[in-house]
């Protein structure tokens, strides 16, 4: 179920971290995490979020999920119709231990954000534990077992019946399958989007990982020092890059879970987020660079209608 109902949007979203601080305690500096976001997410969609490591893609989910509020800009949520309490938000993360107690039978843990709001009868929790289980290929009868006696596999399909407990609209997935083996990943990745259909549920999937990005989504958008650089069908969007940047991320996929090097055709380093270039914040490491590009590039509609950061496309 796709339309273009928009459940949240950002708006000229920015964040900085006060970073060092002096005698008195007042920070020295800032790391700029994200400088001017603007992204709706769609009912239905899965929308996909690519970038280097420390371009502001955690951060993005952490405003998301309402842990991190915003230094400037403005955040618009729709109300969650499918939840019945909450944001109608929920996360799961790439290690699913950060959110399984390792102490706590799994039956108590993945139906803890449920209990803590309805203190709910042991028996009711039971089944609701059980029923989750079962949507997520747990048996019922492991339920009483600790998470380390599970495998990463099925302890990453336990946080995700974990997320699901309260039944939330938006789920967003921070690289769900990068601590996991390979021959797991596609598993996981198929669950989530067996789960989606039966569940409507939304997706923002945050991944350095191009392709379980393309694999999965339906959008999506390309993350660049704390700005989307370009974003739009995924198809387009990985098929048809048109910015600079995202032609050198997808030349690097065989080794995008490495930072990009000068081999793969880019030059320098993503730019310290403490000091922010004045213009194009690709301008040092862009093949293209030139004329117009030491103003600040407006992400603009194309042709092809994708929105993409840059004036010479
Ligand atoms: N609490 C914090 N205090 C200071 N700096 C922070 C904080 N959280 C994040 N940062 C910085 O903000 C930038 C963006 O970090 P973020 O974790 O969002 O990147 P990321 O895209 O998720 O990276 P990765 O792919 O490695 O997970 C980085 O430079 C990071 O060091
Ligand atoms: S604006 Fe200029 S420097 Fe920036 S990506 Fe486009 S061509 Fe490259
Ligand atoms: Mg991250």
């Amino acid at each position: 179920m796709k339309n273009n109902e928009t459940l949240m949007e950002l708006r000229d979203v920015r964040v900085r971290f006060p970073v060092g601080a002096d005698w008195r305690g007042k920070a020295k500096s800032c790391v700029h995490a994200l400088n001017g976001l603007d992204l709706a997410v769609r009912r239905g969609e899965t929308l996909g979020i690519v970038g280097e490591s420390g371009c502001g893609k955690s951060t993005l989910a952490q405003l998301m999920m309402g842990l991190l509020a915003p230094s400037s800009g403005a955040i618009f949520r729709a109300r969650s119709s499918g939840s019945w309490f909450g944001s109608g938000m929920q996360m799961v993360f790439q290690d699913p231990q950060s959110s399984l107690d390792p102490r706590l039978p799994v039956w108590r843990t993945i139906t803890e954000p449920v209990y803590v709001q309805y203190h709910n009868p042991v028996r009711e929790r039971r089944a609701l534990a059980e029923a989750l289980a079962e949507q997520v290929g747990i048996r019922g009868g492991y339920l009483d077992r600790l998470p380390h006696e599970f495998s990463g596999g099925q302890r990453q399909r336990l946080s995700i019946a974990r997320a699901l407990s309260s039944e939330p609209d938006i789920v967003v997935l921070d690289e769900p399958t990068s601590a996991l083996d390979v021959s797991v990943q596609a598993q996981i990745l198929n669950l989530l989007v067996e789960l989606q259909g039966s569940r409507q549920l939304t997706y923002v999937l945050i991944s350095h990982n191009v392709s379980v990005v393309r694999y999965m989504s339906d959008r999506v958008a390309v993350m660049y020092l704390g700005q989307i650089v370009e974003l739009g069908d995924s198809q387009e969007v990985l098929n048809h890059p048109q910015h600079p940047y995202t032609r050198l991320l997808l030349d690097s996929v065989p080794r995008a879970d490495r930072p990009l090097q000068e081999a793969d055709g880019g030059v320098g380093e993503l730019p310290d987020n403490r000091k922010l270039p004045p213009g194009c914040f690709f301008f040092d490491r862009c093949p293209y660079a030139g004329d117009g590009c030491q103003v600040p590039q407006r992400l603009e509609a194309k042709a092809s209608g994708v929105e993409v950061r840059c004036h010479r496309v």
